[in-house]
């Protein structure tokens, strides 16, 4: 399926296999798509981009801290010349909480690692859209995707200070996707995507019995990471042009559902014994 041909973009946040974003540059290079790789500095010392740079036709991998507007500016400029010309799309999937990490309860948090959970979590996205305009460095109807989590809306005792990150994260995703509308006809969206098992899922505390639960709520169970890349290879297709300033639900109906028969029979079992 060609459905991203002749179309370029920047990808965040690949850390190994099991990243959202690795299995989307896949996806996107295999529908067609011509792909710039970009993760911290810290996150390369593994070196696994790299493989994944090679599965992606010898993709350029430039490396940025994403609350480092420096590194932003160089990492537009670099993919600018790659392209030879603009970007089409830009795949923002970054995360992390010293406070999370460190096992810091949300009634007791050290507040310089909150300031650093916003701004890796969230204001970086602010910080990658201001730079891509003051360069126009986006192309008309372009597409900016974050993702986020349903922590933004409902509370999930365990999610800590990423609720707080995730729900700016979907606040700059509108505000800025208004002006960047008017502007260029850039259209920028979250996608609210299933827990899923990855390096920064698996740090929230017990994060496997929420994968349970999260499956048994869902009516089409949870979504798993590739479908999540497919349905940013969506977003990032001319398919949805006038899609943008959405937080988009995409968790197999979890979102929606108020309980299901799954879990009320759980309860009934042990009632019953
Ligand atoms: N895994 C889940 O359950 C889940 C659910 C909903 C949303 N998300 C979101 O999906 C996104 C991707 O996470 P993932 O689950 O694929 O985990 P991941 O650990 O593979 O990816 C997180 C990435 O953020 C990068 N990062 C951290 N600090 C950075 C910085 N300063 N500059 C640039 N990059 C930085 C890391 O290097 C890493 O590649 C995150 O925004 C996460 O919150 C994940």
């Amino acid at each position: 399926m060609n459905l991203l041909e002749g179309k370029k973009g920047i990808i965040f946040g690949a850390l190994n296999d099991m990243s959202i974003a690795w299995k989307t540059a896949e996806t996107c290079h295999r529908m067609g798509a011509d792909i710039v790789l970009t993760n911290a500095p810290v996150a390369m010392r593994m070196g696994e981009i790299h493989k994944l740079a090679e599965q992606c036709g010898n993709a350029p991998v430039i490396p940025a801290d994403a609350t480092s507007v420096e590194d932003l500016k160089a990492l537009f400029e670099g993919a600018m010349d790659h392209f030879g010309g603009k970007v089409d799309f830009v795949l923002h999937s970054i995360g992390m909480s010293p406070n999370v990490r460190k096992g810091k309860h949300y009634t007791g948090l050290n507040y310089n690692y909150l300031e650093k959970t916003l701004d890796v979590s969230a204001i970086s996205l602010h910080k990658t859209l201001q730079t891509a305009m003051e360069l126009d460095a986006i192309s008309e109807w372009g597409s900016v995707v974050g993702l986020s989590y349903i922590a933004a809306q409902r509370t999930f005792p365990d999610y800590g200070d990423m609720a707080d990150a995730k729900s700016l994260l979907e606040s700059i995703a509108r505000s800025f996707g208004y002006h960047y509308g008017v502007k260029n006809k850039v259209r920028i969206n979250t996608i609210s995507q299933s827990p899923t098992v990855t390096t920064a899922g698996s740090g929230v505390k017990g994060f496997d019995e929420f994968v349970s639960y999260s499956e048994a709520m869902s009516p089409l169970g949870n979504a798993d990471g590739q479908a999540c890349a497919d349905y940013c290879a969506t977003l990032f297709s001319d398919l949805t042009r006038y899609v943008t300033m959405q937080n988009l639900f995409h968790d197999g109906g979890f979102s929606h559902t108020g309980v299901s028969m799954e879990v009320i029979s759980k309860f009934a079992k042990e009632e019953g014994a």
